[in-house]
């Protein structure tokens, strides 16, 4: 694979994973490291209106289908902006990514895990990141984060967000190499420290 480095940031919504990316980014560009910072579903170009289906399409969508149209952002994500920066050496920050898919659609809408890893393994041509950071929130802080304004995903009920919190623990768990879980329950500037010790560790 590429010559740079690639992690992500995973979580249930309004973990506060965002703000810890932009931070991190931030620590490196400090450092005079080339970043690339990136986001799924819908990072730029044909991803941004994948995006606006899988957040905002009021009809009814087939848990499968909603599967295949992340994996489709993901290969084009992957194919066209992830692996060139690795390839330039950069550090690809990645906001959401293969995990996302197994804790949400795997999880929480109780598809096949197996199939859906083997799903993700082809969208990203075996592509896995060098470090995963799970950002760990209990699910009432969550919702309540996300607030009254929730897009299609977050409309989907406590019970299916408890499912996706415990595939995300179960995830690391099974992959305790590469993914690492920190307690958001905790200051921005504490976490943010925690990030740094994992980041340095590679
Ligand atoms: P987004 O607004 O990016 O949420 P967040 O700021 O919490 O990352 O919305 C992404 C939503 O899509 C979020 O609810 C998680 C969901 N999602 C999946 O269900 N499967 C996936 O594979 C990915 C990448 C995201």
């Amino acid at each position: 694979m590429g010559k740079g480095l690639f992690i992500t940031f995973e979580g249930a919504d309004g973990c506060g994973k965002t703000t810890q990316i932009e931070l991190l980014d931030k620590y490196f560009k400090e450092k005079s490291k080339e970043t690339l910072l990136t986001r799924e579903p819908g990072a730029k170009g044909l991803g941004i209106k994948l995006r606006e289906i899988l957040l905002n399409y009021d009809g009814e969508v087939s848990s499968n289908c909603e599967s295949f149209l992340f994996l489709a952002d993901r290969a084009q994500h992957v194919d066209c902006i992830i692996k060139p920066a690795l390839d330039e050496g950069k550090i690809v920050l990645c906001d959401r990514h293969i995990d996302s898919t197994v804790a949400y659609q795997g999880y929480g809408r109780q598809l096949d895990i197996e199939q859906i890893k083997m799903l993700n393994n082809i969208a990203t041509g075996g592509l896995k990141p060098d470090l995963t950071i799970i950002f760990d929130i209990d699910t009432e802080t969550s919702l309540k984060r996300v607030g009254k304004n929730k897009d299609r995903m977050e409309s989907a009920g406590i019970e299916f967000f408890e499912r996706v919190r415990n595939g995300f623990l179960e995830i690391a768990k099974d992959e305790p190499q590469r993914v690492k879980v920190i307690n958001s329950a905790d200051t921005i500037e504490n976490i943010h420290h925690k990030v740094v010790e994992l980041v340095e560790k590679l």
